[in-house]
């Protein structure tokens, strides 16, 4: 049987080796600032109706907002965003004042919660569910709101930012 340690390490090292698109999960602090965490632990979960899930550690200031506030933003980031991943995955104590240029509106009409400009994708989602899983809260979300743009995803892979490469084209 391995230790708890060597099992911990292997678990990051394993994981690391599962390429993912990188997205950002916005909140409404309770001032109305907008609040964004880096985010690749999410997936979509079902059509009808239009749910996804996103999976958020206890100690995020992000868990709090989500809880009190029972929605949320997902922005899928595009290749040129790899700044704006950087930012919202620094501690917020030390990341610095987030440029309002970064936010946009995903709906006038309804209570969405605002998202990343010039994400290839966006949705507003409200939480339908909360799931204890570890430290971490898997929160199941219901499309609310939806945006389609056009670009390249951003790919986590190897705790590095990068584009994504079709080796296999031709
Ligand atoms: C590529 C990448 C993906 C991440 N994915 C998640 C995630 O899915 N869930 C999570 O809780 N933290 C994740 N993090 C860590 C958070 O982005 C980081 O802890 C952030 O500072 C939390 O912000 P908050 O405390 O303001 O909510 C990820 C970090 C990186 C760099």
């Amino acid at each position: 049987m391995q230790t708890t340690e060597s099992i911990n390490e292997q678990y990051r090292d394993a994981w690391s080796r599962f390429a993912t698109g990188v997205t950002v999960i916005t909140t409404i602090e309770p001032g109305g600032t907008v609040h964004g965490m880096t985010a690749s632990s999410v997936a979509s979960v079902s059509l009808n109706p239009p749910l996804i899930l996103v999976v958020v550690g206890h100690e995020r200031q992000s868990h709090g907002q989500i809880e009190k506030t029972g929605r949320f933003g997902l922005s899928i980031l595009d290749s040129n965003q790899t700044g704006i991943a950087k930012h919202f995955a620094t501690p917020p104590e030390t990341r610095g004042r987030t440029d309002p240029l970064h936010i946009a509106n995903l709906a006038e009409a309804l209570p969405t919660t605002p998202v990343i400009a010039g994400a290839i994708a966006a949705m507003g989602c409200r939480v339908t569910a909360a799931h204890q899983a570890g430290d971490h809260t898997v929160f199941i979300g219901e499309v609310e709101a939806i945006r389609v743009g056009d670009g390249e995803p951003l790919v986590w892979f190897q705790r590095q930012f990068g584009g994504f490469t079709d080796r296999n084209a031709g």
